[in-house]
């Protein structure tokens, strides 16, 4: 993969950004990364929103060019995500996957993966974005602000990172990652998938929307959806909050 980054000071959302360029230009291509020290709009799952303060913590979006199906979208977050967790286990931080878009640290989220697809409405060209949101320098103070359980390579590690470094460790992974997505699908990250997000019988609540499913991991399907196993039998899960 040939990684073209470009770096912005200040950008609403990089995944915006990116989805705009895709449609203006004919000659993006896989590798393309937009990354912004600001963001003033950071988008997340389900409408959240992502904060990150000027500076602070990683903000990119890299394009894969594929054709792949809307299907395909929540494994190549997987396989991203997976990318990120090795990073962070190199500096001996106990990162693990979580299902099916982030990567945690004792329970608090240090990075979250947003993937959209996108169709040239005028062109034979398709891709994934697949934006990623990493704590960094994000101080306890900031994480304590957020509603939901946060750190950052800077609590977890009492050492502050420049960014660009970040990424550029983070960038090899993820192509390994990627390319085992390439080749094959789901199938191509799912054992270590199941191994860092597992272990297999670990108790499970799932909650989309007002719905709570419990039960306990029984796997993962071929598009990388959940599998849960509740006592009326294994039911799919597609999309949810994994508690
Ligand atoms: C989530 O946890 O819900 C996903 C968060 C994704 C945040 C990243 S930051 C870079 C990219 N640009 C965005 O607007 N969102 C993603």
């Amino acid at each position: 993969m040939n990684f073209q980054i470009e770096w912005f000071d200040k950008l609403a959302s990089t995944n915006a950004s990116m989805r705009e360029r895709f449609l203006q230009s004919s000659r993006i291509e896989s590798g393309h990364i937009i990354a912004a020290r600001e963001q003033t709009a950071g988008r997340g799952r389900q409408d959240r929103k992502w904060l990150s303060s000027d500076g602070t913590n990683l903000c990119f979006s890299l394009f894969v060019e594929t054709n792949a199906e809307l299907m395909a979208v929540p494994s190549l977050t997987m396989a991203a995500a997976l990318a990120v967790t090795e990073m962070l286990n190199t500096k001996n931080i106990a990162a693990a996957p979580k299902w099916p878009n982030d990567v945690l640290v004792d329970g608090k989220k240090i990075c979250g993966i947003l993937s959209e697809r996108v169709e040239h409405p005028k062109a034979p060209m398709a891709g994934i974005i697949v934006g990623i949101g990493l704590n960094v320098n994000m101080s306890s103070a900031e994480a304590e602000e957020i509603d939901r359980p946060a750190t950052s390579m800077l609590i977890e590690t009492e050492t502050a990172t420049n960014l660009l470094k970040t990424l550029d460790e983070l960038l090899p992974l993820l192509e390994y990652w990627i390319n085992e997505w390439e080749t094959a699908g789901f199938g191509g990250i799912r054992d270590v998938w199941t191994k860092r997000a597992g272990p297999i019988g670990k108790p499970l609540a799932v909650h989309d929307g007002d719905i709570k499913k419990s039960g306990t991991l029984a796997g993962f399907g071929d598009h990388g959806e959940l599998l849960l196993q509740t006592a009326a039998g294994i039911k799919t899960i597609w999309s949810g909050d994994v508690s």
